[in-house]
């Protein structure tokens, strides 16, 4: 694996390699990296001839500042992760590299999708994440990138900066990987106090529950039946259970078996604020 630190230079490289017809399958991530990141890995590595892997702490898409400052950092021990699934090239840039001084960042509209949810939830961060990920597709110049269903919005944000930028990448959904107790893989699940880590996999075991009742119940009972599952569990507070259709992420009020239907839900567990989603229809 060899590493980059340096837009240009990685960046000549890469371009050295398309030329030499070899296609390129990028996976973004910001380090900390779990089973969750490396199956995204262990598919761009089987589906192309180059696994590119960038491991950047995006400062501009954290809305609150604490997070950003206790994002775990291990480059060792990610280095020796991305070794053991065969990546070729790491991209690893300061912050200076990503953001010169001066430089000014697009504002981009990423239309309904971004009033939603964690668009609603934590103002700023889809746009911080469209302005790095453009970033990187233009130093990367992959033919497919991998992105988790862990993060549908963003999934769904990409694929519509995709289409904004006519940026030339397949852009490649990959399923969430779970623990075995079906808490959804996060960086942020070191985080949890070891009681609240037992209690997380509560989260997913609702999610199922309400797929479960998704078929008795109306969308508004649906998500009664969700926020009474957390009444007697204090150490749970819940952002928000929404029901929403699988392209745009706009509220369903009324089950319809032609739109794809997906649950999501935000919860927060101690400090730490957890995601996770089910396809109910
Ligand atoms: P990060 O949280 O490091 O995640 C990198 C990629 O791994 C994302 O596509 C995310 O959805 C995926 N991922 C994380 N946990 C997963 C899980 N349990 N199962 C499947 N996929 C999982 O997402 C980001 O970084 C950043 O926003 C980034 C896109 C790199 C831009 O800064």
């Amino acid at each position: 694996m060899i590493t980059y630190n340096i837009i240009s230079e990685i960046k000549e490289e890469i371009l050295r390699k398309r030329k030499e017809g070899l296609t390129i399958g990028f996976v973004p991530t910001m380090g900390a990296l779990h089973d969750g990141h490396l199956q995204l890995m262990r598919k761009a590595k089987e589906e192309n001839d180059l696994l590119v892997v960038s491991v950047f702490v995006n400062p501009i898409q954290f809305n609150n500042p604490e997070d950003l400052e206790k994002y775990p950092r291990d480059i060792k021990k990610d280095s020796d992760l991305l070794i053991s699934v065969g990546c070729d090239i790491l991209f690893f840039p300061t912050v200076e590299e990503m953001y010169p001084p001066g430089e000014t960042k697009r504002t981009y509209d990423f239309g309904i999708l971004e009033n939603v949810m964690e668009g609603a939830s934590r103002p700023g961060h889809f746009n911080g994440v469209g302005v790095v990920v453009s970033k990187l597709f233009n130093i990367c110049l992959p033919h497919k990138a991998y992105f988790g269903e862990k993060d549908y919005q963003q999934l769904a944000i990409i694929n519509k900066l995709v289409e904004i930028e006519s940026i030339p990448v397949e852009i490649v959904p990959c399923p969430i990987v779970r623990e075995e107790d079906g808490l959804a893989m996060s960086s942020r699940n070191a985080r949890l106090s070891p009681d609240d880590r037992k209690s997380a996999p509560y989260i997913y075991e609702v999610l199922k529950e309400a797929k479960e009742n998704s078929e008795f119940l109306c969308v508004n009972r649906l998500k009664q039946f969700v926020i009474n599952q957390f009444a007697d569990r204090p150490e749970f507070d819940v952002e928000y259970f929404e029901l929403a259709d699988d392209v745009d992420l706009q509220p369903i009020n009324t089950h319809d078996t032609s739109v794809g239907t997906m649950g999501f839900i935000a919860v927060k567990l101690g400090m730490v604020r957890l995601i996770d989603n089910i396809r109910i229809i």
